[in-house]
């Protein structure tokens, strides 16, 4: 799996960011056409990203493009210009407002015939799915097993708090009056599920007050420890603070490498299911919450 602690945004009719983007230490670049770019500026929006890709240095970077939502005119064109001009230099596209499985088998589709066309290797290119309305969160589970192809589903909290007319104007943070729980515990929960159930990555959504680091953290915070993979950075700033965040601590992941050697030892040499390792009773399942820390610390490089 590729790792995408943090997913930057990079509006496809701004050459200067494509430019600077390449520099940023984010594990995923997604090169934006669809609502960071004016209906005006799309098609130079597109040979923008294909240049950027082409000609840009990515490396270690997951290369992601967002075509626009199948509500549109322009998402059968921004798949064939992108997929033709630069397939090889591209991990993912990611689809917008994904409502129903036969708008990803569309684009699973259309990818097979262009890879086809120009020599690609079919079903090299994979997909990300936006959930960002109440239709697309209703069908997640269909959504999530949809095609071969889909690599993440990703949290549209900005769009999906218009369509289920959540009464806020601030991305991430909870409805004001909305002052017990969390107002996205559900949705997100109910994307992880469908995630976990299809072994997909889930990702957080922005967080759009990109002056406000503490908050993000906060916001990201709460997504790390329900299991998320990674979030959406607007902001150089905010890249440093998502991968730290969806990183186990040096702390966690000592711990997580200690218990599975404990229990190796343990279960192998002396053959005991259950033992105490310092206060806390380690058993297999101990075992396989360790591995996924251990695994995050190992990807992070820790
Ligand atoms: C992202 O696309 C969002 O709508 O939050
Ligand atoms: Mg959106």
């Amino acid at each position: 799996m590729r790792s995408r602690r943090s997913c930057l945004a990079v509006p496809g009719s701004n050459p200067r960011f494509l430019e600077k983007a390449q520099g940023l230490p984010a594990d995923e670049v997604f090169l934006d056409l669809e609502d960071s770019v004016a209906p005006l500026a799309k098609e130079g929006a597109r040979k923008n990203i294909v240049a950027a890709l082409r000609e840009g240095d990515w490396s270690g970077k997951t290369r992601v493009v967002r075509v626009n939502d199948l509500g549109t005119q322009w998402t059968y064109r921004d798949v064939i210009e992108v997929v033709e001009g630069a397939g090889e230099f591209l991990d993912c596209l990611m689809l917008p407002k994904v409502e129903d499985p036969t708008q990803v088998v569309w684009l699973d589709t259309l990818l097979t015939q262009i890879e086809k066309a120009n020599g690609l290797k079919v079903g090299g290119i994979g997909i990300e799915a936006q959930i960002e309305n109440a239709r697309g969160l209703v069908n997640v589970d269909a959504i999530a097993g949809s095609s071969r192809r889909l690599e993440t589903l990703v949290f549209g909290p900005a769009d999906f708090m218009a369509s289920i007319n959540m009464r806020t104007l601030v991305v991430g943070e909870q409805p004001p009056g909305y002052t017990e729980g969390d107002a996205y515990h559900y949705i997100l929960m109910r994307i992880l599920m469908a995630a976990r159930t299809h072994d997909l990555q889930a990702i957080d959504g922005p967080y759009l007050a990109i002056k406000d680091l503490d908050g993000y953290r906060r916001v990201a915070g709460r997504a790390a420890a329900l299991g998320f993979d990674g979030k959406w950075v607007l902001h150089p700033t905010q890249v440093e603070a998502a991968n730290e965040v969806f990183s186990p601590s040096q702390e966690d992941y000592d711990r997580a490498e200690l218990i599975l050697d404990a229990y190796e030892y343990y279960t192998t040499v002396e053959k005991r299911g259950a033992v105490m390792l310092g206060d806390e009773m380690i058993d297999e399942a101990s075992r396989k919450m360790a591995l996924v820390v251990a695994a995050k610390g190992r990807a992070a490089g820790l």
